[in-house]
């Protein structure tokens, strides 16, 4: 505990004496957004592959593009198959795949699958990286059930920045067992993916990426929100009941997600898969890498808005920097027309979670989230370069950010896990502002935060958790496959501007 206060001392001291505090944005495009929400929300096309040789295979091209996402603006970006953002990648529990990534970017960069159970090797990690031109063929089983994962760049000290350019996209697994269930399922018309990012633009329309310490510090936050790339969208309704598969694809905004008219949404789903029985809620916490299946129930003719409702996320002076006091700021009209009859229900059980949660663990590893700066909180070894760009100068320190002691390097492991292994991770967070800890290879159960259950839309396998400022999270996890002594996974804060500046670990599965 003293340990976490000299933390909080440093962090604070240092924002205060670079004057960071009281400069923080707001959302000042919220009330312009708000009057008109006429472009229809853009859909990403489904991508389902072909079969070849009993293989699924996938044709992923990474290339650069311009859009124009403000009204006569045109943006540099970088997109999959597409100027931004990539298709909706569709895969069936049980197939074999094979993704055909080629980069045609003058810049390296690799693509993850987020939420996969995949071998290290096959995991797009800042390790498999691409080179320009170049091809990466990764193949692997689908061994896991119904979810939304997704696939964003890991290029190491710049994923950050190829995220924000919109090197991201869904994937969604669909499986047999889901079938009987009869969720909404047909894709981009009762089943809609959902893709939330916030954005900043410079005076030449680009992306305005890292400006000021805060953006590092806080992780970047945007003024302008996008969904699936499409400002101020609806979407039109044409059931009564219709899934979201939402995904925070922001790089560090936590959204507060509800409906205007206070009426409660139904979550199903969540990072790895359904829960075992709906949760029903007013407000829903997204914080950066999470997914939530949520279904919206609507009535002929009603107007739903989406809003973004303020969050803290930090404690103290954390808070304070953390946007706690912003507006409400709308994200998506759901527009309902004549609805047809839905050939939808929702079920109340849903799905039975995996024998392994109720196993005993035969380990507890222990993770310390810590920020400081200028020499305070974080020890030695922060010297790694770590390609942080622009605005950074002034820092002249490099690392700030680690797990342990200890920023990430790429030629460190940090932890070995026997194959096969059951351990509870025990994550607790010695900042004065909340993270998102995201694990590979694995999808664990929260144990308990700060020694109390997880919320209820919390109940189903994840891969990503808030760990709150101060507090302290458990997960458990199997680590039941691919043992590889070699080459690692990755465990790592989800605000991609900690994960470059070094919030990151390595673990092999031995
Ligand atoms: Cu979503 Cu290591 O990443
Ligand atoms: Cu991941
Ligand atoms: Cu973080």
């Amino acid at each position: 505990m003293k340990r976490q206060s000299i933390t909080r001392r440093a962090v604070v001291g240092s924002l205060a004496a670079t004057g960071l505090i009281g400069s923080l944005r707001g959302i000042p495009h919220a009330s312009a957004q708000a009057s008109r929400f006429e472009t229809p929300l853009a859909i990403p096309p489904l991508l389902s592959g072909e079969t070849l040789d009993n293989r699924r295979r996938y044709a992923l091209h990474v290339q650069p593009g311009v859009s124009e996402f403000l009204p006569g603006v045109k943006t540099p970006t970088i997109g999959v198959n597409g100027p931004y953002l990539g298709p909706t990648v569709q895969m069936r529990e049980g197939d074999d795949v094979e993704m055909v990534v080629t980069n045609g970017l003058r810049e390296p960069t690799t693509l993850h699958w987020h939420g996969l159970h995949v071998p290290a090797a096959q995991d797009g990690g800042p390790h498999q990286v691409i080179p320009p031109g170049g091809t990466w063929s990764p193949r692997f089983r689908i061994k896991q059930g119904p979810s939304t994962c997704w696939y964003h760049s890991h290029l190491m000290g710049r994923t950050g920045e190829q995220v924000l350019r919109g090197l991201a996209g869904l994937i969604q697994i669909e499986g047999t067992s889901q079938a009987s269930l009869d969720l909404p399922s047909e894709y981009g018309v009762d089943d809609v993916p959902v893709v939330i990012q916030d954005r900043r633009f410079a005076a030449d329309g680009s992306f305005a990426y890292i400006s000021s310490m805060a953006d590092v510090m806080m992780g970047y936050r945007g003024d302008t929100i996008l969904v699936n790339g499409t400002l101020s969208p609806y979407l039109t309704l044409r059931r009564r009941l219709t899934r979201l598969r939402i995904l925070n694809g922001s790089n560090a905004r936590f959204y507060n997600l509800g409906r205007k008219d206070g009426a409660e949404m139904t979550v199903i789903g969540v990072d790895g898969g359904m829960l075992d029985t709906p949760a029903r809620l007013r407000r829903l916490r997204l914080a950066p890498g999470e997914r939530a299946e949520v279904v919206i129930e609507a009535e002929a003719g009603g107007n739903v808005m989406l809003m973004g409702y303020p969050i803290s996320t930090g404690r103290g002076m954390g808070g304070m920097m953390m946007g706690g006091g912003e507006a409400p700021f709308p994200i998506l009209e759901l527009r309902a027309g004549k609805l047809e009859t839905s050939p939808s229900i929702l079920a109340n059980r849903l799905a039975a979670q995996p024998a392994w949660f109720s196993a005993k663990a035969s380990r507890t590893r222990t993770f310390d989230l810590e920020m400081g700066m200028m020499g305070g909180g974080m020890g030695r070894g922060m010297g790694h370069g770590s390609g942080m760009r622009g605005g950074m100068a002034g820092a002249g320190q490099g690392h700030m950010m680690g797990i342990n002691g200890r920023a990430m390097d790429l030629s460190r492991i940090d932890e070995r896990v026997p194959l096969g292994a059951i351990e509870i991770w025990e994550v607790r967070n010695r900042t004065p502002i909340d993270h998102p800890f995201h694990i590979h290879d694995v999808q664990f159960r929260i144990i308990d935060r700060d020694g109390q259950p997880p919320r209820p839309e919390e109940l189903g396998l994840k891969d990503t958790v808030v760990v709150e400022a101060g507090g302290v999270v458990r997960v458990m996890a199997e680590f039941a496959d691919f043992a590889d002594p070699v080459r690692p996974y990755m465990y790592h804060c989800h605000i991609l501007e900690h994960e470059d500046a070094g919030m990151m670990g390595q673990f092999v599965v031995v």
